[in-house]
């Protein structure tokens, strides 16, 4: 038998007590041993739960106990769980987390001190929710030169977007309804702004390179200045609006981004609705591969937990090489990356001044009075920039058809 600890029974940890409740036969014979949740900790008491047998508030009960082998951290946020996932694996526990803030913060060094302590540090479910990424970056996709990586990476977003597309729904409403199904962030501000998924492209970014990608070096842009007007103008153009991390190499540099982008319909990522995610990978060998599945809630989220609890079981003693070197990925410029752009300016702007800027554009209509709009060619990020300052822009979205 090999006991665990659960750090944190909010929503993903009640999932992960829930998972190994329902799914406890299947998962030993996969671990090969019988796995045992012996402590949950949480500040709260749960009157009526049937967790309380196990409940503790003191992480120092589960740090000092020896027959505890794997932790799960799945509170959230960087403190405490850093402080106590680093005591965890330096006390020779295998760790498995959800918490993407947690690994994009101090993966490299967390990974570090499990090599060195001949344990796992595990974080599946920290990047695409439920969809297995993290590990085929790792183990599979490791005879390819990847020269990109594109995903939705965010749960809540997406299930915004879809909404908005689908049935006009308003913003504030849909948001709230995600709340409720236990996607969104404690603060949706991570989800609606990009910070989440910017964590997540840097987790799957470092992991592809071998090299430290320092989120805070990301463009990042959300999805609060989307409105239903944009989404007519996708109508038009046969598009989808989806919030992506891309992660894409241009005549040899990498460029990486959060954006909301207008994706056309026969992209794979087009497709991708509600609360599902989906990764498109591009091999220089493998060509593309697509990932898809739940990237939020409870269940989902838990799955990937426990599938990473298995494999601590099945490596106990012995470390799973995981590359992410702290050495920093070389990123290119953002400023000079090229993208096309859909603009929409007031309809006193002049065609001439809109060529002048940007040169050849294409011309959209949506029948909206009082503005105009165009996708141009594949310009400067600079350049787009500039002409902020310049026009009078209503709205700008990323092309990628
Ligand atoms: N808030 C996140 C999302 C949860 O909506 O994707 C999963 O990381």
């Amino acid at each position: 038998m090999v006991n665990i600890a659960v750090l944190g029974y909010g929503t993903v940890g009640s999932g992960v007590v829930e998972v190994i409740n329902t799914n406890g036969s299947i998962i030993n014979r996969k671990a090969g041993e019988e796995i045992n949740i012996k402590y949950v900790l949480d500040l709260r008491d749960f009157p009526g739960d049937p967790v309380e047998k196990i409940l503790v508030h003191d992480f120092e009960t589960i740090l000092n106990d020896e027959d505890v082998k794997v932790v799960v951290e799945v509170m959230g946020g960087v403190e405490p769980a850093y402080t106590f996932v680093k005591k965890c694996l330096l006390a020779g526990k295998s760790v498995a987390t959800s918490n993407k803030e947690l690994v994009a913060t101090h993966g490299v060094e967390l990974l570090k001190i499990a090599a060195d302590k001949s344990v796992n540090f595990f974080f599946e479910a920290s990047a695409g929710g439920g969809i297995p990424i993290v590990r085929p970056l790792i183990s599979s996709l490791t005879a390819d030169k990847i020269t990109e990586i594109t995903g939705i990476l965010n749960g809540t977003t997406n299930y915004i977007l879809t909404k908005m597309a689908n049935e006009g729904a308003d913003y504030a409403t849909v948001l709230k309804q995600a709340q409720e199904l236990g996607y969104a962030e404690r603060n949706p501000e991570a989800d609606v702004e990009g910070g989440d998924a910017c964590r997540k492209i840097a987790i799957l970014t470092s992991l592809a390179y071998g090299k430290n990608l320092d989120y805070n070096r990301i463009h990042t842009e959300g999805i609060t200045k989307i409105t239903t007007e944009d989404f007519r103008y996708a109508k038009v153009m046969d598009a989808a609006i989806k919030l992506v991390g891309t992660t894409k190499e241009i005549e040899g540099t990498l460029y990486t981004f959060v954006a909301p982008m207008l994706i056309g319909k026969e992209h794979p990522l087009a497709g991708i609705d509600d609360v599902f995610n989906g990764v498109f990978v591009h091999g220089n060998v493998l060509d593309d591969a697509m990932f898809y599945g739940r990237g939020a809630g409870k269940l989902p989220t838990a799955s990937a937990v426990v599938a990473d609890v298995v494999d601590a079981v099945k490596n106990l003693g012995r470390n799973v090489l995981t590359i992410w070197d702290e050495e920093p990925l070389e990123l290119g410029d953002f400023k000079d990356a090229e993208n096309k752009f859909f603009v929409r300016v007031s309809d006193k702007v002049e065609d001439a001044a809109i060529e002048a800027e940007f040169g050849e554009v294409s011309y959209i209509t949506a029948g909206i009075a009082g503005e105009k709009a165009f996708i141009t060619k594949p310009v400067k990020e600079s350049l787009y920039e500039d002409a902020c300052g310049k026009f009078d822009i209503i709205s700008g979205i990323r092309v990628d058809f």
